[in-house]
């Protein structure tokens, strides 16, 4: 983080009318909000082990005679335990890379290599068993069943699994209380609030302890208190559990709490 200069810091304690303490908590303010590193776009990590590479992928749809340029050339790799924000106008690409990442989707070309296995040429039950034991997804389409309660919708991923019920049952205990829900663990989801909802969807995404979490969007149509929230958790589980995040959203006080930003514009890396 650049340095401010003693000369500066003089200026700022003025321009407080001499109050030092309120001076610094405001440069120390400035510092994290505006100067903050993880402002800048960058397509590589800091040293450490790659969890996630995309190497050159594009992704073209076809609409009749008409094809669609989603995605251009894009290359970045991601490291273990990193908690990455990728922002970037609408359209312009964000949820197709998550998708292509997550392996729900495959690039037109290019290569995507997750924990060192290429998964362009895996086949679809190595892809599946892959997304169940690596990646925890948090997308719009995939939120709470609404017939289920809180508890049976947080087990659902566990159910494809080999692990016993009990052993689920307790997880989903520990996640709840995790994320503040438990006293809502018989409830069904249109009995809980925005944020609410949100906070189970992160909880289910992590049943099956992924290194992977993957997330569209997730503090979508809350209010600042709420998203914040959200990003606390996130960070607390990278914290707690090294498990590398990575956030799609068009909110720019959630992208600088991020390691780092990857910014996407017309399908291209900035
Ligand atoms: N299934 C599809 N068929 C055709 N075009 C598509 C398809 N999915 C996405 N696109 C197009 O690809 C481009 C990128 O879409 P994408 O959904 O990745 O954008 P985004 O950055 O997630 O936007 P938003 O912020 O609005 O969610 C857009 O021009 C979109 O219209
Ligand atoms: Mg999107």
């Amino acid at each position: 983080m650049p340095q401010v200069s003693s000369e500066r810091i003089k200026d700022f304690v003025t321009l407080f009318g001499g109050d030092i303490t309120a001076a610094h908590a405001a440069l120390d303010q400035y510092q994290k909000e505006t100067l903050a590193p993880s402002l800048v776009s960058h397509a590589s990590p800091p040293p450490g082990e790659t969890i996630i590479s995309v190497q050159n992928i594009s992704k073209k749809y076809k609409l009749g005679k008409q094809t669609v340029t989603a995605l251009h050339d894009v290359t970045f790799s991601i490291g273990k335990g990193e908690f990455v924000a990728i922002t970037g106008a609408s359209g312009s690409g964000k949820s197709t890379l998550l998708q292509i990442v997550g392996c729900l989707d495959k690039p037109t070309t290019g290569k995507v290599i997750v924990e060192s296995k290429e998964t362009t040429n895996l086949s679809d039950n190595a892809l599946s068993e892959l997304r169940q034991k690596a990646i925890g997804f948090i997308f719009q389409s995939f939120y709470l069943q609404p017939f289920l309660r809180l508890d049976d919708n947080l087990a659902v991923p566990a159910m494809f699994t080999t692990e016993k019920k009990k052993v689920t049952d307790a997880k989903v205990e520990q996640l709840l209380q995790r994320v503040g829900l438990l006293e809502r663990a018989r409830h069904f989801p249109n009995e809980l609030s925005g944020g609410q909802i949100q906070r189970a969807a992160i909880a289910r995404a992590l049943i099956n302890n992924p290194r992977i979490i993957l997330a569209d969007e997730p503090t979508g149509n809350l209010d600042s208190t709420n998203s914040q929230s959200i990003i606390d958790l996130f960070r607390a589980i990278r914290d707690t559990l090294g498990t590398t995040i990575i956030v799609v959203t068009h909110d720019a006080a959630i992208a600088r709490q991020a390691d780092r930003v990857i910014e996407l514009r017309d399908g291209a890396v900035v």
